[in-house]
This record gives C-alpha cells, structure tokens and sequence, in this order.
C-alpha cells in the first residue's frame, strides 16, 4: 500500500475472503502503488478481519455494504464463478470499476450484457486473466513470427490438477461451477491469444461426475478457419500440468508453467528442430502484479481497452461452444 505521491491511488474494495486473495489478489493490492485496498468484506465478519490484520482496510461483513462504501472506488471480485455477474453487476451499479477473477460469467450472453453496463457508465470492468500478462507468451509469440520452427500447423494446451478436497467450490455446480469454467478456460485463452480469438470449436468430450453433478475433465479441438488446430485438455482428477506446445512444419517448441509461474519463476522455452535442440531461458516476471498494476492504470486514466471486453466476450462464447458441441460422458 502506499501513494506514489503525484497520484491518488485507486481506493479498491475486495468482496469475498478467497484463497486466491489471500494468496495473490491482495499481496498485489498492497504492493501496487498505484492501489491502496480500503475495505474488505465477507459473509463473516471475522473471516473479513482475518483478511484485513494482514492486508489492511476496513472489515465489512456483506458484500452489499461494501458497495455502499465512498471509500471505495474499484471492486475486487473473487467469488466462485457462478456468483461473479450478480456481483459484477451490483458493483458497477454501484458506480465501482470492477477487476473479476476469470472467467468473468458463466456464459456470452452475461458477459456482453455486463460489458455493455460497463461502458454505459464510464467505468472500467476487466477479467483477471492474470496469465497474459506475463512477458513470456509475447516472447514466444515473437519467436514464432520469426520463424523458429516454420509455420504452425498446431497448438495444444493442457491446464489439470489433482482433485480438490471435498466440499470445494469446484464441486458445486451452482457455485463454482466445475473444471471447464474453473480450469478449461485458461487453455481456450491461451489459444485465443495466439491463433486469435477467431476459432472454430470442432468437438469437445467432457467428462462429468455424477455424484456433484460438475464436469470434471475434458479435451477440446478447436481450428482457425486456415485449420491451425488446439487440442486443449483440463481437468480436477489428474497429476499436474501446466505447459503449452507448438508444433510447426521445422519443429516444435514448448514450456512448462505457462498459466500460474511464480514470480521468481525463470521460463524456459524448449524448441526441437531436425537434429538439434536449444533452451532459451527467460527472466523471471510477476504476473500478478503486472494484471493489478494494468487495471489501476487504466481506471486512473480512463482508458478503456475495447480489446479487453471483445477478447473476454469472445472467450466466454468459446467456452459455450465448447459445452454446446460436446460428447458428455457421465460416470460413475
Ligand atoms: N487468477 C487466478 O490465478 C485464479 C486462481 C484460483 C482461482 N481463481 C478464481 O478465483 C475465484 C475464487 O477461487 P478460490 O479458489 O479463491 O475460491 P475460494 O477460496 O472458495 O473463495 C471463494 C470466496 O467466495 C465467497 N463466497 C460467497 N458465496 C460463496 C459460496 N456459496 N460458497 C463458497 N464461497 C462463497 C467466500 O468468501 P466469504 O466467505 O469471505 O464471503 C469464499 O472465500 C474463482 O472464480 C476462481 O476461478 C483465479
């Protein structure tokens, strides 16, 4: 926390004692200049307090009382996925900017409605996809365009983790919503990123777990319309992996870590041709402080990038096709 002294730092209140806060949203907050966080709240009084003897602000219980705060001018929001639009929407009807952890809705329709709030009333909403603001994906992006192992011919991601303990809000279908809202999402983004957000979903399996009622796994083959393929896997019942790869007519090209690397985290790009191999090793960068710090400049200066809301409409209306042209597979 702190002001940078010619500037008036962005007064942010956080709705919801998440782990994700706890672990990144906030220690972001505090160490961005440019925020100072103001107020957090809670269902439960004492869980705000808890929050706010580490990071500061004042505790609030109910999320509604803090909207009605003037201490407050942007809104953090890292409620479970189902519950970000209502949010999302009181929040900016409160007059508040709004920084949404991913996925900003469960659906297109929700996402063009809220971004069009937005605009209506000159305030600033954006999704937390804290992913893309590291260096690196440009790095590789740069790479490719040189020529590093010729055309792309296809791309494939993969996002799993182990499951979670019971009770998590990933096992709640009216909460969390699952693993493709929860984790396919960062592999459909990174496919966005670099083949753009123009894709076709070809077919999807998704795996879906009786007993909670949530997806819990699944694969998805996406195509540019010049047939650049994504074969993108996710999902809560695996061993982890975290990495992307190219596969390109001279060779392939591929990293670990790609969607939540430590800030002391060195990227490696490996890259395969013929008969050689080389590592490229890159530094190190801070990803969530790179996502918080680009959300308080543009509200400070009252940019508004229109790439920003088509990217994260587009991305929702992926990952609808990908629930729409799906193979669904129930067990046990
Ligand atoms: N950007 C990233 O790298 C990243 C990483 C992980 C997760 N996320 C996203 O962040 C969001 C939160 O994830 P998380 O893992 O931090 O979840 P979490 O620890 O379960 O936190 C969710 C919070 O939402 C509030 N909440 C309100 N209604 C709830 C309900 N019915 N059930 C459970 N919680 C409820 C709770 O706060 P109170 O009890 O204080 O009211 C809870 O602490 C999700 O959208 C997730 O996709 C982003």
């Amino acid at each position: 926390m702190g002001h940078t002294g010619s500037v008036n730092p962005v007064r942010v209140g956080v709705i919801g004692c998440a782990d994700i806060a706890w672990r990144r949203g906030l220690p972001a907050l505090e160490a961005e200049p440019r925020t100072e966080v103001t107020a957090i709240a809670s269902r439960r009084r004492d869980r705000a307090q808890r929050f706010t003897e580490r990071f500061g602000g004042e505790p609030v219980e109910g999320y509604a009382a803090l909207l009605e705060r003037d201490d407050v001018d942007a809104v953090y929001v890292p409620l479970p996925a189902v519950l970000h639009a209502e949010w999302i929407d009181r929040a900016l009807c409160a007059g508040k900017h709004v920084l949404a952890e991913k996925p900003l809705t469960t659906d297109r329709n929700q996402a063009e409605r809220l971004f069009a709030l937005a605009a209506d009333r000159q305030l600033l909403l954006m999704e937390n996809f804290m992913f893309l603001h590291h260096p690196q994906h440009q790095r590789v992006a740069a790479m490719l365009a040189e020529g590093v192992i010729g055309e792309i011919r296809s791309f494939a991601a993969s996002f799993t983790i182990p499951p979670k303990p019971q009770g998590d809000i990933r096992y709640q279908a009216d909460v969390g919503g699952g693993a493709l809202l929860d984790i396919g999402v960062y592999p459909i983004r990174a496919t966005g990123f670099f083949l753009g957000m123009d894709l076709d979903v070809a077919g999807s399996v998704l795996r879906h777990e009786r007993s909670h009622g949530v997806v819990v796994g699944g694969n998805a083959l996406m195509t540019t319309d010049r047939g650049v393929t994504a074969q993108l896997t996710f999902g809560m019942e695996h061993s982890y992996t975290n990495s992307y790869e190219f596969r390109g007519s001279a060779g392939r090209l591929w990293l670990n870590r790609v969607f939540t690397p430590p800030a002391s985290y060195q990227p490696v790009v490996h890259v395969e041709r013929q008969d050689h191999a080389e590592q490229f090793v890159l530094p190190p960068e801070d990803q969530f402080a790179m996502s918080i710090r680009a959300f308080a400049r543009a509200v400070l200066s009252g940019e508004r990038p229109e790439e920003w809301s088509r990217n994260s409409v587009r991305q929702a209306s992926l990952v609808d096709a990908v629930r729409m042209n799906s193979r669904n597979i129930y067990f046990p």
